[in-house]
């Protein structure tokens, strides 16, 4: 296999031929020689090429601009220079493309997030981008890793469905009519009978209820796909397209549920703190420097890496929705009217409220259970009480809710008849009632949001930095 500058960083040093591919991340004229500092994304580390003028003439090299991207050949010798063991020697530059320093956008200075996310189909080439989408990466392994560890089957939920599974109707429409003369029926309502399908489809919103079939005849599955919601939220933890994991246990209660969702997420989290330090590294260090800029109150109470140890090693505080109100209402922000959004029961708890129980009172993640059953999915299991639900929300600092789950209703008969309370059609979620009506069982799941994890991890604190192509409101340019 080719060699990447991450293994030019790793072999010993014996003057040998090497070769390097990769972007100029800064270059320097020393007057007899030039410094080329490249990477190739393989690590957030990077190559010094030093180029001796006397073998390799200057107008060859002075059009070398940051940005560019080229093939060195060359030794790797060790360095005299400070912050790196090691360098190449320049015996030739081949250039496969220059980039011009008037239009190139990524210079070698501080950049806002804001300036580099208006230049987002250049970002995988900046140090932070790179650290982010390096992460994400072994973020997704660590997910299957666990999964497959723990006897779990990956399985495939469809993205054009027929159904809405949070029966929330935020759902994108999937079709192949015209939009010029779309058919329409009698009643003036669009005809999709004539449609591919032959009925109204839409981009799935969760692989939920068909990760419930096959958890009901193959026990533990997952499923790891990109889900959609048309809701016009532009906030810094909303997108429109966003990738989420289901975990779906037949045999499990909301007590192991949330045992896994716990174990889950401090294993995921950790097994970055192992593999990605050199990256965290770098988004610390950022962090760091963005803190300083604010004010005392707004400043995150530990650095990144400690608050990602932190979180792996003590227990989720775990309490009914009951009682976070309750706090809620001793709160000495509530009795200051500090909150924006009333606190009653009943209410849905805003971000407001969540980051309030995570992050003032308890200070560290938590998982609320047993919500509403008024503010909550059809599917989720109803307590005795006749009020509350079996549903659990792990909730994070910083982050607000990044896991939702239940456990599923698995009597047909309450089921049935909370569709029939809340208007979702029995008739077509009929596959999903045959689960109940045939061998049914008490089963239990959740979703995480992927790129709440991410944001998480990395510090990042617009979703949008921690996708490489967020889709939003009046956001799809490529
Ligand atoms: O709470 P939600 O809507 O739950 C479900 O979809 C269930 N069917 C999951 C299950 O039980 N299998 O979404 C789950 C998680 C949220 O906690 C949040 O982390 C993330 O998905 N999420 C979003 N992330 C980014 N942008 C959005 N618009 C999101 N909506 C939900
Ligand atoms: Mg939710």
């Amino acid at each position: 296999m080719k060699q990447t500058i991450k293994d030019l960083l790793q072999i010993p040093i014996q003057n040998q031929e090497v070769s390097v591919k990769g972007w100029v991340r800064n270059e320097r004229d020393s007057g007899e020689v030039a410094f080329i500092v490249m990477n190739d994304g393989s690590t957030p580390k990077t190559l010094q090429i030093v180029v001796d003028f006397n073998k390799i003439p200057r107008e060859q090299v002075a059009p070398i601009k940051v940005g560019a991207c080229l093939h060195v050949k060359g030794k790797l010798v060790a360095s005299a220079g400070k912050g790196q063991d090691r360098e190449v020697l320049a015996e030739s530059i081949e250039i496969y493309g220059l980039a011009n320093p008037n239009e190139y956008p990524f210079q070698p200075k501080k950049h806002s997030l804001e300036f580099v996310r208006e230049n987002a189909h250049l970002r995988s080439r900046t140090a932070t981008f790179g650290a982010v989408f390096r992460i994400r990466h072994t973020l997704a392994y660590a997910i299957h890793k666990y999964f497959n560890d723990n006897g779990f089957y990956y399985v495939h939920s469809p993205i054009i469905t027929a159904s809405d599974a949070e029966g929330a109707g935020e759902m994108f429409q999937v079709t192949t009519l015209p939009l010029q003369n779309i058919p329409k029926n009698e009643q003036g309502e669009v005809d999709f009978k004539q449609d591919f399908f032959g009925r109204s489809t839409n981009l799935t919103v969760s692989g939920q209820l068909e990760a419930e079939l096959m958890a009901l005849g193959l026990g533990k599955v997952y499923t790891f796909g990109p889900t959609f919601r048309a809701e016009n939220s532009n906030t810094t933890r909303h997108l429109a397209e966003f990738w989420m994991i289901e975990p779906e246990m037949a045999f499990y209660e909301l007590q192991d549920n949330m045992d896994l969702a716990e174990d889950f997420v401090k294993y995921v989290i950790g097994y970055a703190l192992e593999h990605c330090a050199e990256d965290l590294d770098i988004l610390e260090k950022r962090l760091l420097d963005e803190e300083k800029s604010k004010k005392q109150e707004e400043r995150s109470p530990m650095p990144l890496l400690e608050k990602l140890k932190f979180v792996t090693q003590n227990p989720f505080e775990r309490l009914t929705y009951t009682e976070a109100i309750e706090i809620l209402l001793a709160s000495p922000y509530h009795k200051k009217k500090k909150f924006q959004f009333e606190v009653k029961w009943g209410i849905d708890l805003q971000s407001e409220h969540e980051r309030y129980l995570v992050e003032k009172h308890f200070q560290k993640p938590v998982i609320l259970t047993n919500y509403p059953k008024e503010i909550k999915a059809f599917y989720m299991k109803q307590n005795e009480d006749g009020k509350t639900v079996r549903a659990m929300d792990v909730l994070f600092p910083g982050i607000g809710e990044i896991i939702g789950g239940s456990q599923r209703e698995e009597n047909y008969e309450k089921l049935k008849n909370r569709m029939e309370e809340l208007g979702i059609s029995t008739q077509e979620l009929w596959w999903y009632l045959d689960t109940r009506k045939f061998g049914t069982a008490p089963h239990s799941g959740f979703g995480l949001g992927f790129e709440r994890l991410v944001q998480f991890v990395t510090g990042m604190g617009n979703i949008r930095d921690v996708i490489p192509f967020p889709r939003y409101p009046k956001g799809a340019e490529f």
